[in-house]
Parts: structure tokens; C-alpha cells; sequence
């Protein structure tokens, strides 16, 4: 998939935070440990460096929801994760993302911390995010 065609899908699905432009992402694939695991409408974007792993975005499609597709890509970003030798993947999601949080709790993430008052909502009001984290095991 193409930056534009990430840049698309991200643009249908993000709320909070925003949606990133085609740049951004780009800017984020071309960095050093950067990770992408696609599925027909959605993605997964993180990065590694050294032992850990960071999960940046996650975005499917909302005419593509309940498919599993959000699965996929997290199980296929870990495990591309695991071969760049990371050993704990982390993320942050908004304290309201109710699907979201549901979705990495059933993935094996555990709660790791809250950063205050982290996102602005779209009426401008923050919005904490927790910090999940998750053990991975050896490739
Ligand atoms: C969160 C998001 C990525 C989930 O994508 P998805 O492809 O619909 O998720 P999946 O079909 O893989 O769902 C896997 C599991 O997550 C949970 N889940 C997903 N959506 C849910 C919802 N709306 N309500 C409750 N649980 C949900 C369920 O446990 C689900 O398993 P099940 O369908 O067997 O019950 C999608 O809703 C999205 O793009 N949201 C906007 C962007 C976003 O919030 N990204 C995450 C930022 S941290």
C-alpha cells in the first residue's frame, strides 16, 4: 500500500487523535525500525528500537470493522516486532476509545500507565491516554 492509500484509510477511520496526512506517514515508514503490517482496509504502524517496540497507529476502514482485520495487523505487526528483536510492544489509546481498548485487552495488552490530559477531543476537551503494554515472546 501506498502512503496515499494509508493516508485514505487513516483519514476515514481517526477521530482522536486526528488523522495523519500522506507525509506524515510517510516520514514515519522511511525512519530507522519502522514496521508496517497491512490488511484490505486497514493498517498497523509502528517502529522498533532495541528491545522494545511502540504500536504508532492502527486504523481500519469504519465500512470494514468487526473483521477482524485490526486483529490481523497487530498480530502481524508483533510478530515482525519479534524478528527486529523486540521484546515488549507499547501503545497509547484514548481513555474513551472504548473498541480500541477492548480490542488490545483481548490481545494480551495490560495497562502500563495514563498520561493526563494527553489528546484533545474534537469539542477540544483532553483526554487521557492509557499506556498498554505486552510481552512478546520469542520469534
Ligand atoms: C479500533 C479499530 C482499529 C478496530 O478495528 P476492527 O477491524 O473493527 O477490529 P477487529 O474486527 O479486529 O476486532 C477485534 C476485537 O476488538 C474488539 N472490538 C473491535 N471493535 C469493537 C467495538 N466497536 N466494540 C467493542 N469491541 C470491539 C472486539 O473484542 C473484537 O473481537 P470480536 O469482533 O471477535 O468481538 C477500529 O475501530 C478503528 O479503526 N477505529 C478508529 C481508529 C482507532 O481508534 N485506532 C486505534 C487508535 S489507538
Amino acid at each position: 500500500m501506498t502512503a496515499d492509500e494509508l493516508a485514505a484509510i487513516h483519514a476515514r477511520a481517526m477521530v482522536v487523535p486526528p488523522a495523519w496526512s500522506a507525509v506524515t506517514i510517510e516520514g514515519f515508514l522511511d525512519a530507522p525500525g519502522a514496521i508496517l503490517a497491512t490488511t484490505e482496509a486497514g493498517f498497523a504502524l509502528g517502529r522498533v528500537a532495541a528491545d522494545e517496540a511502540e504500536l504508532l497507529t492502527l486504523a481500519v476502514s469504519p465500512d470494514a470493522r468487526r473483521q477482524g482485520q485490526a486483529r490481523r495487523c497487530l498480530e502481524e505487526l508483533e510478530r515482525m516486532a519479534r524478528e527486529k528483536g523486540a521484546l515488549r510492544l507499547f501503545l497509547e489509546v484514548a481513555a474513551t476509545n472504548d473498541p480500541a481498548r477492548a480490542l488490545y485487552v483481548g490481545a494480551g495488552f495490560g495497562e502500563a500507565g495514563v498520561r493526563k490530559r494527553y489528546y484533545r477531543g474534537t469539542a477540544g476537551e483532553a483526554i487521557d491516554a492509557i499506556v498498554m503494554s505486552k510481552t512478546l515472546l520469542p520469534a
